[in-house]
């Protein structure tokens, strides 16, 4: 007999962390860069929506500034999102839980990945500050590591050419360019990366020191990590003039949408 009638097992449960307990220092004094509205409401809400939006997300960590989740939770509770809630089985329904965060991103991250049940097999982890991410591009980053791969990033070319420099002699004067490297090479890498669960933990578990993103702790680990088209929209607010940037997108999908 062939296994050909056999229904293929069910997809592993996937879960989103959101670190979001930076406090956003090149966007100027004011609140948490996660808390900063765009059109009336928090950065971190339309990213969590965003992320919500896949059907295939069924967990949300929220992590919030260490001293702020229970104003997290209650943020999220006012727009609709209950954070508190026991995830489990609860077929297309997102859940969302808010635990406090870190000193650094990547301590951040580490609690987010502690808060997760043992059933989600996939981990996506997302910028709180990349509010507009499409759930198209969640959803290719999620059937990527669905597929095998054990680390995806989303990534666009870069429009600029790019120089290596080393530090100026001294403060104020011009700093020495080192190297080009060849643009045509070069991707500007975004969020949500996806991982295989294991890899993810196993990555936090090993690797030490500085990071800017969790996919270059897998590539510490000598794993492969692959790269699936990024999306314009999904870019990082982190000067001012994003914040306009962003209000324009979402003026932009309110015309189109009609609402
Ligand atoms: O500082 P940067 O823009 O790289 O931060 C990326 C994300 O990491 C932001 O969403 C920020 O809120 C989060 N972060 C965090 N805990 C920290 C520092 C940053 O969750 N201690």
């Amino acid at each position: 007999m062939s296994d050909v009638s056999r229904p293929s097992p069910a997809p592993s449960p996937v879960a989103a962390v959101i670190p979001a307990a930076g406090k956003g220092v090149r966007l100027g004094p004011g609140a948490p860069k996660a808390l900063r509205t765009l059109n009336g409401t928090p950065m971190l809400i339309h990213a969590a929506r965003a992320l919500a939006a896949s059907r295939a997300v069924s967990l949300v960590v929220v992590v919030a500034p260490p001293d702020g989740a229970a104003e997290v939770k209650s943020l999220l509770d006012a727009h609709g999102l209950p954070g508190g809630g026991i995830p489990g089985g609860s077929g297309e329904r997102t859940d969302f839980l808010v635990v406090p965060g870190g000193d650094s991103r990547q301590e951040s991250v580490r609690l987010g990945l502690d808060a997760l049940p043992p059933e989600y097999g996939v981990v996506l982890v997302h910028d709180a500050a990349r509010p507009l991410v499409p759930v198209d591009t969640v959803d290719a980053v999620i059937e990527a590591v669905r597929d095998g791969a054990h680390a995806v990033v989303p990534a666009l070319p870069l429009a600029d050419t790019v120089k290596e420099v080393e530090p100026a002699a001294e403060p104020g004067a011009p700093e020495p360019v080192v190297a080009t490297p060849a643009r045509a090479r070069l991707r500007a890498v975004q969020t949500p990366q996806g991982f295989d669960r294991r890899t993810l933990v196993r990555a936090h578990e090993t690797v030490t020191g500085e990071v800017t993103d969790d996919a270059s702790m897998v590539e510490q680990l000598g794993e492969r990590v692959v790269v699936v088209p990024g999306h314009e929209e999904a870019f990082k607010v982190t000067r001012p003039l994003d914040l306009v940037l962003a209000e324009a997108v979402l003026a932009r999908r309110r015309l189109n949408d009609g609402f």
